[in-house]
Formats: C-alpha cells, sequence, structure tokens
C-alpha cells in the first residue's frame, strides 16, 4: 500500500488492549483512564481478521501493543495463529516487562520473534515513583527470560526525564557493554496533555547525545533495512547498540510506514491523527473481506504527511492517552 505521498505502508501496530498492569505518570493518571468495555474491545477473532486482510495488502511486519499487551487473556494463541499466516510477517511485541518472565518462553514457541521493552529507571524506588507500582525486579527477570528465550534483537525503551530519570542515562548506555541489547532513549513527547510532566522535561535528542559522547566514543550504525526512528550507535567496545528516538525535534515521518489498530477497533493513520476509521461497526455487520480492505486503504489514503507536535508543544490526545494507541 501507497499513501498520497508515496510512502509504502507495511507495519501494523495492533493494540490488543487499553489496560495496563503499570502507571507510568507520562502516560495515564492514578485512576487509570476508564477502560473500553469489554464489548466493545475485538474479539481476537475481529482482530485476526484484519490483520490477515492487512498482511494480503502487504503489511509485512506486526506489532502487538497495548495498555501491556500481555495482560490480556488469550494472546499466545492470538500470537500462533498470527505466525501461521502464509505470508509470514514478521511479529514482534512491545511491554513493560512485568509478565514476561511467565510468558517468554511461550511466546518464543508459538513464534514471536523479538520483543521490545519499556524500562525507565534502574532504580526501585524510582521506578515505583515513576510507574506508581512496585516491580523493578520483576521487569529484569522478564528481560533476563526473553533473553534466554532466545527473543532477539532484544530492544529497551527509556524516555529521559528531565529532574525525574534524565540522570540514568549513562547508566542505562553502559547496559551495553555487557548485554548484547538494543537501549533506545525516547523523546518524552508531551501528548497526553494534563499528564505528570510537563513539556519542558523533555530531554531533546542533542541534549540525550551528548551524555552518550560523554561515555565513550560512539560509531554511527548504517540502518541495514528499512530506516525506523531510531538513530543508532555503537559505544567502543560494547556488545550491544544505543538508539535515540527523536520523537519531537526530528521527526522521521518522511519515512513513516505505520498503521494502528486501536483495541476498539478504530484504525489510526498516524500517532497524532485524531482522524480514525471505524472498522468494528463493519466487522460487525459483516462486511466482507474486499470491504475491510477498502476501508484499510481509505486509512493510508488519509495518512497525514507530519506531525506537528514540535509547533504545537502540548498536544492533548483528545479521544485517547498514549495507553489506547499503544505508542
Ligand atoms: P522496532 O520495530 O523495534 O524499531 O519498533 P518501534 O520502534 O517501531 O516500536 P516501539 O513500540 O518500541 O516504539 C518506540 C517508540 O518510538 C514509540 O513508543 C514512540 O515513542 C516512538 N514512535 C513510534 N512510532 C512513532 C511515530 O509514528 N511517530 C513518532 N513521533 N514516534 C513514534
Ligand atoms: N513519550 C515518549 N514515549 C512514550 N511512551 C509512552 N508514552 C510516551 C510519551 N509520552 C513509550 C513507552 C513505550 C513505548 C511504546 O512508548 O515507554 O516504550
Ligand atoms: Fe502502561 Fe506503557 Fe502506559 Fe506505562 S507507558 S502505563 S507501561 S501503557
Amino acid at each position: 500500500m501507497r499513501d498520497t505521498f508515496n510512502r509504502k505502508i507495511d507495519y501494523l501496530r495492533i493494540s490488543v488492549t487499553d489496560r495496563c498492569n503499570l502507571r507510568c505518570r507520562y502516560c495515564m493518571p492514578e485512576e487509570g483512564v476508564p477502560s473500553i468495555g469489554h464489548g466493545q474491545v475485538l474479539t481476537f477473532e475481529e482482530l485476526f481478521r484484519v490483520a490477515r486482510v492487512a498482511v494480503e495488502l502487504g503489511v509485512r511486519k506486526i506489532r502487538l501493543t497495548g495498555g501491556e499487551p500481555l495482560v490480556r487473556k488469550g494472546l499466545i494463541p492470538f500470537v500462533e495463529r498470527l505466525c501461521q499466516l502464509p505470508q509470514q510477517p514478521e511479529l514482534t511485541l512491545t511491554s513493560n516487562g512485568l509478565l514476561l518472565a511467565d510468558q517468554a518462553a511461550e511466546l518464543k514457541r508459538v513464534g514471536l520473534q523479538r520483543v521490545n521493552i519499556s524500562l525507565d529507571t534502574l532504580k526501585p524506588e524510582l521506578f515505583e515513583q515513576i510507574t506508581r507500582r512496585p516491580g523493578l525486579d520483576q521487569v529484569l527477570k522478564g528481560i533476563d527470560a526473553a533473553e534466554a528465550a532466545g527473543l532477539w534483537p532484544l530492544k529497551v525503551n527509556m524516555v529521559p526525564i528531565r529532574g525525574v530519570n534524565a540522570g540514568e542515562i549513562a547508566d542505562f548506555a553502559r547496559l551495553t557493554f555487557e548485554h548484547d541489547w538494543q537501549v533506545r532513549f525516547i523523546e518524552f513527547m508531551p501528548v497526553s496533555g494534563g499528564l505528570d510532566y510537563p513539556p519542558e522535561s523533555r530531554l531533546p535528542a542533542a541534549e540525550i547525545s551528548e551524555v552518550l559522547h560523554a561515555i565513550a566514543p560512539l560509531a554511527e550504525i548504517e540502518p541495514k533495512g528499512p530506516v525506523g526512528p531510531a538513530r543508532l550507535y555503537r559505544l567502543e567496545g560494547a556488545k550491544g547498540v544505543v538508539g535515540v528516538i527523536p520523537a519531537v525535534s526530528d521527526h522521521f515521518c518522511g519515512e513513516c510506514n505505520r498503521l494502528r489498530l486501536t483495541s476498539d477497533g478504530f484504525l489510526r493513520p498516524c500517532l497524532f491523527c485524531e482522524d480514525e476509521i471505524d472498522l468494528r461497526t463493519a466487522l460487525r455487520r459483516g462486511c466482507s473481506d474486499e470491504e475491510l480492505a477498502l476501508l484499510l486503504r481509505g486509512a493510508v489514503q488519509i495518512k497525514p504527511e507530519r506531525h506537528r507536535i514540535a509547533e504545537e508543544q502540548v498536544i492533548p490526545t483528545r479521544r485517547r492517552k498514549m495507553q489506547g494507541i499503544g505508542g
């Protein structure tokens, strides 16, 4: 599928639930957000149908997100079915890691290729402060389990926030001396409005890079495959790789290849675009695969050229917060 800016759209992010077992302050208020009602959430059968048609239209990569995808019961058989699609899309998942220790081996067995794990601090008290829940040990066990299961390359996503965990960038980067991981620093996006960290908390990519440069000489890694959002480097002598995702300051929209499906069945052509295409109504009135394909193509056609969060500073995502979109 090509959009009106001639970008090839071949990556679908499926949010399988908006629920989460953490309450990260940049993502959700303490009380959580009103959860989407059970009846509104797409069944795995419905999600699978959308994924199958998307793959038939050329989607080559599927990422399962949340909320926290591992809290949804029945995920493993869903992963298995996706892996059995004849086109064999690349199948990956983004998780906060809390439940990975229990599920990593099984996920690998049914065909999941790799995981990205969100972790913002290596300090237990700060973990509890940022996520409003204890659990650092459990996440670290989850990372070990993912590595042991062969979910590779393993990526760790860290969002540095000024005055909170920004002092830990070097500690995270140094993990790559010991481990063959990809540790990526994501610019904080002040998108959810009214949450605990103001826009000034954002650490621009340039500042993140400065910290990395001060640790050891950095060699830039030329992207092999399609350009993703991360710029990658290797610290001299490191086994793993560090990356910076300039989500706000230097948008990579020109190479964007994504579509997002929310757990209640709406296609979102862009992370920051409130125009969504309703698939659920069509699915539940028994639409044909051809109709579904038309709706998918329609979403690709309205994909905007780029986001403007740098210009507009705070974008209150009106209908959904990050946890409902899946990052
Ligand atoms: P890989 O396939 O491993 O490269 O995954 P990914 O980077 O696509 O997925 P992940 O869920 O780890 O996302 C990393 C972060 O990049 C997201 O949480 C966002 O912060 C940022 N990001 C992903 N997609 C977009 C996008 O379309 N626009 C912007 N501005 N940021 C994005
Ligand atoms: N800014 C930047 N990254 C965010 N994530 C969630 N909310 C934000 C935000 N406001 C990240 C999570 C996770 C990924 C899917 O999105 O840390 O790694
Ligand atoms: Fe949950 Fe992810 Fe949001 Fe944290 S960022 S509350 S882990 S959905």
